[in-house]
């Protein structure tokens, strides 16, 4: 079993780029099928989930060739059936995605329930629910998800949540729908507007993403196409963040600095200094940082995403932080964890309270989920002593190893086959 092995103490300095966004790519991996054609994707994330959809794809027949720099080829034109296997999705949340994209295309499509982070309950019912106001029959039989339709019909589709999965999902099935699909109080996270683009250079019709009512009007036919995935907007945060826990100087590049807006805004109400340019933010961290509340919120707000990484960051800060959890129902599983390193918390429900100047030294821990681990690697940058993250597989399925970026940056980083 892989860990990685962390030395903390060291002041990170320099330069990192982020790579392609993992959750552009989860969505726009399966829109490709949505095209009759081959599609190239660009700046492809090498990443577990990826890997993960890419074999799911190809159980289905699309044949999906990776090139060593980055690059995806996706030939949809030989897809011969429209059931995935539990095997190929149970760890993979996005494979919903499959579900409304063969839908779309076939009029049919059979997926098992998804996986994913363990963050409670996690329910699909508002895919369901636009699905089925298109004209899906969808039923949920054995942990098995079946959609059938002889054809969608565009219709009037209001989120009672806003849900990235739902609004992304609806979008995929509306591609070939009669008529006009219209999703009002959509999700507006980069990654939507994102596969948006995506479809919309392969012939698609989507207005609006990026704000909370989204329009699809049918269309007959998809072609292929390129299309570079955005920055990742998490990982470039918790690059962010690792410079200010340990007061240090970096500048992360291939970043759209707009999506970062939330986060440099914390980072600058903590003392953090923080410049932009065009595509790159530097964040210099200090001895003085001061605590501040988070409350998560779905985009423009701060992300869940990067709650568990913030965390940790109080952890060191001067004074006590509260942090509110509103979109997901148990996200703070990871805080038993951040406790052996010596961290200061009391969670009620959804609500955390960090007391700051923890004194964190280095432990044996292990990751409970994906930014659960992220938010373990910031910690055990800034503890003393050596920090020793098992379960790093949840690490892998976002971030492209980790190990060698902060690496890169000055951290005493390595990552070993050792049992914890
Ligand atoms: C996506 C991200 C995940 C992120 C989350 C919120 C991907 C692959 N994953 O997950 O990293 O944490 O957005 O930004 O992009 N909900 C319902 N019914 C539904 C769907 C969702 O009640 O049918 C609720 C969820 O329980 C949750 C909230 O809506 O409370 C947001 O969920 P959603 O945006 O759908 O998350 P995911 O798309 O699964």
């Amino acid at each position: 079993m892989e860990c990685i092995v962390i030395n903390g103490g060291r002041r990170l300095e320099g330069e990192v780029s982020v790579s392609g966004a993992k959750n552009a790519a989860v969505a726009i991996i399966p829109a490709a099928i949505a095209a009759n054609d081959i599609c190239v994707i660009e700046n492809l994330p090498y990443i577990e989930d990826v890997d993960g959809l890419t074999k799911a794809m190809s159980q289905i027949g699309a044949i999906c060739t990776l090139r060593d720099d980055h690059t995806l080829e996706i030939d949809s034109r030989n897809i011969n059936h429209c059931c995935a296997t539990y095997d190929s999705v149970r760890k993979i949340r996005a494979s919903y995605y499959l579900l409304g994209v063969l839908l779309g295309r076939f009029g049919r499509a059979e997926v098992p329930l998804p996986g994913g982070c363990n963050f409670g309950v996690r329910p699909i019912d508002q895919h369901i629910k636009g699905l089925t106001a298109m004209g899906a029959k969808v039923n949920i039989e054995h942990g098995i998800i079946k959609a059938r339709a002889d054809r969608l019909v565009g219709t009037n589709v209001y989120l009672d949540v806003v849900s990235v999965g739902a609004t992304i999902n609806i979008m995929l099935a509306a591609i070939y729908a009669e008529g006009v699909t219209v999703i009002e109080n959509a999700a507006k996270e980069p990654h939507v507007v994102d596969t948006a683009n995506f479809l919309n250079i392969l012939g698609a019709k989507v207005k609006g993403a990026g704000t909370d009512v989204i329009r699809v009007t049918g269309v007959s036919a998809l072609h292929g196409g390129t299309y570079t995935i955005i920055p990742d907007q998490i990982e470039a945060g918790t690059y962010m963040v690792a410079a200010a826990i340990t007061g240090g100087d970096v500048t992360v590049h291939n970043i759209i600095p707009k999506h970062m807006e939330s986060v440099i805004s914390k980072l600058g109400e903590m003392n953090c200094r923080i410049s932009t340019g065009a595509d790159f933010v530097r964040v210099r961290g200090n001895d003085n940082l001061t605590s501040v509340n988070v409350k998560t919120m779905p985009y423009p707000g701060f992300p869940t995403d990067l709650q568990p990484q913030m965390t940790a960051l109080l952890c060191k800060a001067k004074g006590t932080g509260i942090l509110t959890e509103t979109v997901w129902e148990n996200r703070f599983q990871y805080i038993n964890e951040l406790k052996r390193l010596g961290a200061n918390i009391k969670v009620d429900g959804r609500t955390a309270v960090v007391s700051g100047e923890a004194g964190l030294t280095g432990a044996l821990v292990n990751a409970t989920d994906l930014r659960a681990g992220a938010a373990l690697v910031v910690a055990a940058l800034a503890a003393k002593g050596e920090t020793v993250i098992g379960n790093v597989r949840y690490i892998d399925r976002g971030y492209e190893r980790i190990e060698n970026k902060l690496g890169s940056l000055g951290a005493d980083i390595q990552r070993v086959d050792r049992l914890v």
